[in-house]
């Protein structure tokens, strides 16, 4: 991904977020300052992927200092402000954890928030790098290295997901450098196709060989035998390692274990959340059913039709064959708690 691309970043005086609603067809930039426009487009999906939007939350609380500076607003209304943007999607933890730390600068005012700000930034990077080479390591010494891997993925955890690499993809992007990958099914995604639009437009533009389906074909393309593992992202992980990640992502693991093939989560360190205890305890964002009622804004559905539109559902931590973060590879369906081992 050229640099200029990247999903989030701080120009001085506000957020550049590249608008991820239009991509592959148009790379528009949405430019902000203030904090109406970051909360409306963190839940259009603007900027989306659990690591990416901790990262727009971290900068949103300088967003908010200045516009508070500017606006002559109350220290008890900026922090007001930050709450609106710690909450406006409720299930990755990245965007509460990464709003949190930034916000133990609030006192020392807008230098040391964007210093913080842009330390999450860079932390994050560097997690994920060290997460496709674990990853990476962890695939080929379990299956073998004997062939090129076939490995599926669920949603989009590349750069645009994150502050750069990405989580997931990271993995699948590194043993494409290893010249280990032969092959990656990139399901398509509700709501907004984040599959076929963004994950298929990273593996295109580094020449990655990939086949886009429908989220109903990934558990027959599992079952056939044409996939050698699932490597997917992560919104929050439990203390007892139930995953909370992009709706479909469940299916995906059950048809991993019936064919006795590996089903990793790769997330950092920051997604792990030790204060929910088990997956039932996070909270599932609910879509505005018109993203399952209608296709491209024309009612698909008939009139009397009521929608489901959960944005996540929870994968049980038995079902999670190993956790890739920074620091290495948890097995967790062997019984490696994520929440006691990284607390
Ligand atoms: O609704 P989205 O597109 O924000 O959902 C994204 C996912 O579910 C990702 O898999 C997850 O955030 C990890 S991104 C590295």
């Amino acid at each position: 991904m050229p640099q200029e691309l990247r999903a989030v970043a701080w120009t001085g005086t506000g957020l550049a977020l590249l608008d991820q609603t239009l991509l592959p067809h148009r790379a528009e930039t949405v430019h902000v300052r203030d904090v109406d426009t970051l909360v409306d487009a963190i839940r259009r999906l603007v900027v989306r992927g659990a690591p990416a939007i901790g990262a727009a939350g971290g900068y949103g609380v300088a967003l908010a200092l200045l516009q508070g500076r500017r606006e002559g607003w109350t220290d008890e209304r900026t922090r007001a402000a930050v709450a609106r943007i710690r909450a406006a999607r409720p299930t990755a933890v990245n965007l509460m954890v990464c709003v949190d730390r930034v916000m133990t600068r609030f006192e020392e005012g807008p230098d040391a928030v964007l210093a913080e700000a842009a330390a999450v930034q860079r932390e994050d990077v560097e997690a994920n790098r060290a997460m496709g080479a674990h990853g990476a390591d962890w695939l080929l010494k379990r299956i073998g290295e004997d062939r090129p891997l076939r490995i599926l993925t669920h949603c989009n955890t590349g750069a645009l997901a994150t502050a750069g690499w990405g989580t997931a993809l990271g993995v699948v992007r590194e043993l494409h450098a290893r010249g280990r990958l032969e092959r990656v099914y990139a399901d398509e995604t509700r709501p907004l196709l984040q599959g076929s639009r963004l994950t298929a437009w990273e593996l295109a533009q580094e020449g990655i060989p990939h086949s886009v389906q429908a989220d109903g074909a990934a558990a027959g393309t599992i079952l056939r035998g044409a996939v050698d593992a699932a490597v997917v992202g992560a919104d929050r992980i439990a203390a007892n390692g139930d995953t909370a990640n992009k709706v479909g992502t469940v299916g995906v693991a059950l048809a991993c274990a019936d064919a006795g093939i590996p089903f990793l989560v790769a997330a950092p360190t920051t997604t792990v959340d030790p204060g929910t205890a088990t997956g039932d305890d996070i909270p599932i964002e609910l879509r505005d059913e018109r993203e399952v009622l209608e296709w491209a804004g024309v009612r698909t559905a008939p009139a009397g039709s009521r929608g489901h539109n959960p944005a996540f559902d929870v994968t049980p931590g038995r079902l999670v064959t190993g956790l890739v973060t920074e620091r290495g590879v948890l097995e967790v369906a062997a019984g490696e708690l994520p929440g006691e081992r990284l607390r």
